[in-house]
């Protein structure tokens, strides 16, 4: 798939196969195009934890919650990924320039995930719908968790639905 493929194909999983566990050469090639994402400094501020097994579900459980991430019951993987350290430029940067480029990185990291995910032909789904206290320690993570995706292979037939977007000018100005 080329990039526009990927990117229309990619969406978000709602309906995972339980019986299809993610095969591991899979996880490591996700993990590889992960670590070649960009970060403000090339700090990697992150940490990742890939929770399977009873792990994964007890992660799945945490996200639930009003009526929210029911779905995640079904998936076999759950990759938390929490604040890590700055380096000292990027925290120097942060600091000076009042802006939070951790969550920036782990937005852009989690684009890298899911998108090679898609081209394995995994579904994902990025959350922030969880509850931070509990995913923390369960992991034994200590620092704030900011995003959780689920992966797995989707149901059979799941759809792949058309894109609901803004139009792009709703949004982009060009100026000269
Ligand atoms: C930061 C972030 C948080 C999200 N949290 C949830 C969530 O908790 N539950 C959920 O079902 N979808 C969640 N989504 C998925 C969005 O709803 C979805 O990306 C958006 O509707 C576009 O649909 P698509 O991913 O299928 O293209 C989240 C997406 C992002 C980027």
């Amino acid at each position: 798939m080329n990039f526009t493929e990927l990117s229309k194909t990619r969406q978000s999983c709602r309906k995972y196969n339980p019986a299809n566990d993610v095969e591991n050469e899979k996880l490591e090639a996700i993990l590889e195009a992960a670590n070649l994402a960009p970060s403000a400094c090339n700090s990697q501020p992150y940490k990742v934890t890939v929770a399977k097994g009873s792990k994964a579900k007890e992660v799945a459980k945490a996200t639930t919650g009003m009526g929210m991430n029911s779905f995640t019951a079904d998936a076999p993987v759950m990759i938390v990924i929490a604040e890590g350290s700055y380096s000292k430029t990027a925290a120097m940067g942060a600091k000076v320039k009042g802006n939070d480029y951790r969550s920036i990185d782990i937005g852009i990291l989690s684009a890298f995930i899911t998108l090679k995910a898609t081209e394995l032909g995994l579904g994902t789904c990025i959350l922030g719908w969880f509850d931070d206290k509990k995913v923390r320690s369960l992991c034994g993570i200590d620092t704030p968790v900011r995003l959780i995706i689920s992966l797995g292979y989707p149901e059979d037939n799941y759809p792949l639905r058309d894109k609901k977007r803004k139009a792009i000018s709703d949004y982009v100005s060009i100026t000269e």
